[in-house]
């Protein structure tokens, strides 16, 4: 399959390496492709809008105060599966910003892109990386379109997580809120960031 990652940063590098090993072809769309930066990444670095046009499937892994400026300023959004990594965090890592999920804000400024909520609620470098011993991190993922979710849940599931269906789009809130838990916990719950969910199951 061919992935593009717009965001070649920590999550965007993650992913891309393990999309990689498991034998996708992955190509980062940054802002500039003929930086060392960018020959040193796990594929082969394009421009963002060369990205989109090249991949059916789109990982969006952003900061969130450029995500709406960079994909409303790229086309052919149109019938692509975006993979939405995001977190709409306050700076200071000061909580979520209020109004609707950072799903449904991508969905408007991505037009015709078939979203799903993935990959957001655990730190990069469980998905580098997701051997635990005692089980397998989870990957909850959220969105509209079956075909797009199927997608989803299947390169999470080949990367290592268990890949459980969270709903519609709507609920990409709750797995935001889920990120901030992580996140808060990692940085100031004393956790560190080597720790992952799962689901036990009577
Ligand atoms: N870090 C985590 O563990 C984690 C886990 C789950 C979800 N997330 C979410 O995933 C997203 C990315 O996080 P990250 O930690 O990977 O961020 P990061 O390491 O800071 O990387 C961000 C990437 O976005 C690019 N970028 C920044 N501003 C841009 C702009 N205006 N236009 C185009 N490209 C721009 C940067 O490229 P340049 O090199 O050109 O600046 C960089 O490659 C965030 O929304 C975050 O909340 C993070």
């Amino acid at each position: 399959m061919n992935i593009a990652i717009i965001g070649a940063g920590s999550v965007g590098q993650a992913l891309g390496a393990a999309f990689t090993r498991i034998g996708h072809t992955v190509t980062f769309g940054v802002r500039r492709p003929d930086s060392d930066e960018s020959k040193a990444l796990p594929g082969a670095a394009v421009s963002m809008q060369q990205a989109v046009e090249a991949a059916g499937v789109v990982v969006v892994a952003l900061p969130w105060p450029a995500t709406q400026g960079v994909l409303e300023s790229l086309t052919g959004w149109e019938g692509k599966i975006l993979l939405d990594a995001t977190n709409p965090i306050k700076e200071g890592l000061a909580g979520l910003e209020e109004g609707a999920s950072g799903g449904e804000k991508v969905a408007g400024w991505a037009k015709g892109a078939r979203v799903v909520k993935i990959f957001n609620t655990t730190g990069y470098a469980n998905m580098s990386d997701t051997a635990y011993a005692n089980g397998k991190p989870v990957m909850f993922y959220a969105g509209d379109d079956a075909a797009a979710k199927q997608t989803a849940g299947e390169l999470a599931a080949a990367i290592g997580f268990e890949a459980i269906d969270a709903g519609p789009l709507k609920n990409a809130a709750l797995l935001e809120s889920a990120a901030m838990l992580w996140i808060w916990l990692a940085v100031f719950g004393k956790q560190g960031r080597d720790f992952a969910y799962a689901l036990l199951r009577r």
